[in-house]
């Protein structure tokens, strides 16, 4: 989304989003962290959950809980149709043509290790791309697997040096892994630009979007990239089960990485035979209750107006801009012209951790330290900072304690 820039006023409109309504719908948000009315403001690490995924769930294992691709009984059968049924509704949600693409997994680091640890160019040796704001998850697997990582550069605004990534891609590494949605700067990257690039060279891209699917529609064909991945718990799911979107041809040429029931054709001490993709990657006993969690999930979010939830965290991210803007020895962190909603910041004198336990004292609840990016820290010359992560369950009178907040303690500190 477009926000003004700092100091201009704001362009967005106000939303006719039922905030009210909206927030109805996720009971946590009534409730209260050190005495006063919750304040939760660290979408970015995990959404909170409506109710419709919160009933999904115990529905689940109230009446339907049975172990999947295994027993004979109806349970069982509802169970595996459930599961079954579920990678189809990731492909729609991704737009995958085909739902033998969607392995799951446990979440966005897993699909990332799979990746590195499978996809045979990748190899001791070899350099993957990456980018200078990327998700530790999005560096260390590649180095695990013996991989260079080699950064394309970050502005001081927080976005990608186009200009750079071009020329790095036209090394022809043996990866281009790149996040769609920075998780400390809220940048949104021009992913299918990206990926033309990388095509031109015959250059495979991974597209970390843990933070993207969250916000708006993905098409993973449109943006023309060869893997994607995401995990349910920012997407308004359970924690503990993602996805691994993968072109066909890749699955197919990527041996297991993990060995043990379901994943097998056949089984003998001479020899092992696997499933095709998607279950020789689903080895064992899978989670069965995420995977029907966050196609709730999905399900609660299609039926909202898309359009009106972002423009509702348009409004709040210009908001929230605007008045962080205007507090003494505040430094706003990530200014890219599309970012989704995440305020990231330091305030003069005060550690981002002191920060984060004085607005923790006022109910409100934001992430402090490198965020898991600490390249991307260095980068910036911090060794931390203080982030507000939104969804659209937030709201004005949110960002505004907050600014209060922030107000206080810019005064506590300037004594
Ligand atoms: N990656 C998550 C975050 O940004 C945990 O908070």
């Amino acid at each position: 989304m477009t926000i003004a820039a700092v100091g201009e006023p704001s362009t967005v409109q106000p939303t006719t989003l039922d905030v009210d309504a909206l927030r109805a719908e996720f009971p946590i948000l009534a409730g209260s962290s050190r005495g006063k009315p919750l304040i939760y403001l660290d979408s970015a690490a995990t959404t909170q959950k409506p109710q419709a995924v919160l009933d999904a769930l115990s529905h689940f294992y109230a009446s339907a809980n049975a172990n999947i691709h295994r027993g004979v009984y109806e349970l069982s059968e509802r169970a595996t149709v459930a599961y079954d049924g579920a990678r189809v509704r990731v492909a729609q949600f991704i737009g995958a043509s085909n739902d033998s693409e969607v392995v799951f997994v446990r979440g966005t680091t897993e699909a990332i290790n799979l990746v590195a640890r499978s996809f045979p160019a990748i190899t001791p040796g070899c350099t993957v791309v990456v980018s200078e704001m990327e998700h530790h998850a999005n560096i260390v697997p590649w180095q695990l697997a013996g991989a260079r990582t080699v950064p394309i550069p970050v502005t001081d605004s927080g976005e990608l040096d186009m200009v750079a990534a071009e020329k790095l891609i036209g090394e022809r590494p043996a990866m281009l892994a790149v996040v769609h949605v920075s998780n400390a700067l809220g940048t949104v990257n021009p992913i299918a630009e990206l990926c033309r690039m990388a095509r031109a060279v015959d250059v495979p891209v991974l597209v970390d979007g843990a933070q993207a699917v969250g916000h708006f529609s993905v098409d993973v064909a449109a943006l023309g990239c060869d893997f994607y991945c995401y995990s349910a718990h920012k997407l308004y799911g359970p924690t503990g089960i993602g996805v691994l979107w993968a072109k066909a041809p890749h699955l197919a040429q990527m041996p297991p990485w993990q060995g043990g029931g379901d994943m097998i054709d056949t089984v003998s001490f001479e020899r092992t035979t696997f499933a095709p993709a998607p279950g020789k990657f689903e080895a064992g006993t899978p989670h069965i209750a995420g995977v029907i969690g966050m196609v709730a999930a999905i399900d609660w979010l299609e039926r909202q107006d898309r359009d009106a939830l972002h423009a509702h965290e348009a409004d709040l991210l210009a908001h929230g801009t605007e008045l962080l803007a205007s507090i003494p020895g505040l430094r706003l962190v990530g200014t890219a012209a599309d970012k989704i909603g995440v305020l990231t910041f330091t305030l003069s004198g005060v550690h981002p951790h002191d920060l984060a336990s004085l607005l923790d004292a006022d109910g409100i609840c934001v992430r402090a330290g490198h965020h898991c990016t600490q390249p991307l820290h260095r980068r910036l010359g911090l060794p931390a900072t203080t982030r507000a992560s939104l969804a659209p369950y937030n709201t004005r009178a949110e960002l505004d304690a907050l600014a209060g907040s922030l107000n206080h303690a810019a005064e506590l500190f300037a004594r």
